[in-house]
């Protein structure tokens, strides 16, 4: 039987917590170090499953890779092979950010295509669409994306439909490489996005525009290896802050960018809690009940749809009625039927979750359906009456490093069992 949080609710949180490197960033940090031969280390890499996923897939295309503590080395070859395989893509979908890089370095890649998830359909049609303007022919063969470029990738101006992440950072790998130059408009702006930017920039790329929907990538021969520390995790930091909030407390979040949440912040200082910087991080204080507050996901800068589930949560046990709109995947509402076997008044319709805040939520058993969806349950189970169990707790390790001794060394009587 999978791992499970119980969790007794009535705890306000009150502490410190430090926040490592982002799980977005780290992932496609590795996955990048393809792109040149030699050793890359990688500081401030969270201690998470999906690092090992990702260690084991690029140790299986060729690489030694050497973790110790925080750091990871990562020993590219000079020939790398170019297949990753079902049952590693399957774990984990960043698998699919190993395409761009194998692309540009190796001239092919087969990837399988990690299908949809708990959060609704991924497509990757922009990511293809993208490698096929750089040159590359791209097709779908026995559930694997098959991308090649045998003479090279080409520079190309691209529009991206959406600003997707995972497209605009596959495009960026690949292009690095590419003759040319290559603009890709309507880009992600998220600071994971940067993070990759300038990594790729320490290794040798010429990439201009980081952080604006206009990237402009001048292709180099060949790249370096580099060592880079990866961009602290701002939806953990983001977590912690509604977490302060939800059980009214007071939470000191260090190792964080504030700068990286500015709309998250701003949201719940309109629900009433206290927000002060302090050295290495901010501080956030609570000592009412939340004011209810509308909320719409959007790309960064707008409110990331990986806090949306603290939203509703809070929203959930706040004084008033509102409206949480879900606008990057249309399936992330699953959970809110778990936290309705918690007694949240909350009616989706469509891409909208209409919220009636409730005095008091009371414990029951609940299914973690993604990272996301099982934090925001434990929460859910902080201000609960009794006792909640949160199952399959193996979505929380994907994302969330220690997360249930962070809890209780902020006073919350929460453990795995
Ligand atoms: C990344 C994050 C995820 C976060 C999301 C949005 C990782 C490992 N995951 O996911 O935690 O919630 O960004 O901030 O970094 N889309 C298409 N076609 C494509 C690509 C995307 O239709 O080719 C759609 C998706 O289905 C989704 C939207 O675009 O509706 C945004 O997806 P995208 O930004 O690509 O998210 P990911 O990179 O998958």
């Amino acid at each position: 039987m999978s791992e499970r949080f119980r969790v007794i609710g009535g705890s306000r949180l009150h502490g410190q917590v430090h926040v490592g490197g982002a799980k977005n960033s780290v992932l496609k940090l590795m996955a990048s170090s393809l792109l040149a031969p030699g050793m890359t280390t990688i500081t401030n890499v969270p201690d998470i499953l999906d690092v090992e996923i990702m260690s084991d897939l690029l140790t299986r295309l060729g690489c030694t890779v050497i973790h110790n503590g925080s750091e990871l080395s990562i020993s590219v070859p000079q020939t790398l092979l170019h297949r990753a395989d079902y049952d590693l893509v399957r774990k984990m979908r960043a698998s699919i950010n190993v395409l761009g890089p194998l692309v540009a370095r190796v001239g092919e890649a087969e990837v399988a295509l990690p299908g949809g998830d708990a959060i609704g359909p991924r497509p990757l049609d922009m990511h293809i669409r993208g490698l096929e303007s750089l040159g590359a022919t791209a097709t779908i063969e026995h559930g694997y994306v098959v991308a090649r470029a045998p003479h090279g990738l080409t520079g190309a101006a691209i529009v991206l439909d959406f600003p997707s992440v995972g497209a605009t950072e596959n495009i960026m790998t690949a292009a690095v490489l590419a003759r040319g130059t290559t603009t890709i408009d309507n880009a992600a702006r998220e600071p994971d996005i940067v993070d990759l930017g300038d990594f790729l920039n320490s290794m040798g790329a010429k990439i201009s525009g980081l952080g604006t929907p206009l990237i402009t990538i001048e292709g180099v021969p060949t790249l370096s290896p580099t060592t880079h520390a990866t961009v602290p995790d701002r939806i953990l930091a983001g977590t912690w802050a509604f977490a302060a909030v939800i059980t009214q407390g007071d939470i000191t979040i260090l190792g964080s960018n504030p700068d990286h949440l500015e709309l998250p912040l701003e949201k719940l200082t309109s629900a009433g809690a206290v927000i002060t910087s302090v050295d290495g991080g901010f501080r956030v204080r609570m000592d009412k009940r939340a004011k209810a507050i509308d909320i719409s996901t959007l790309p960064y800068p707008g409110f990331p749809t990986d806090l949306q589930p603290m939203a509703i949560t809070m929203n959930a046990i706040a004084g008033g009625n509102s409206i949480v709109t879900e606008n990057v995947f249309e399936g992330r509402f699953m959970f809110v039927n778990e936290l309705g076997r918690l007694g949240a008044e909350i009616h989706v319709d469509g891409h909208h979750a209409s919220i009636v805040g409730v005095d008091q939520l009371s414990g029951a058993p609940v299914v973690a359906t993604d990272i996301r969806a099982g934090v925001g349950l434990v929460l859910a189970g902080l201000v609960a009456e009794g006792e909640t169990i949160v199952e399959d707790a193996f979505h929380i390790d994907r994302g969330f490093p220690g997360f249930a001794e962070a809890l209780q060394s902020l006073g919350a009587d929460v453990t795995r069992i």
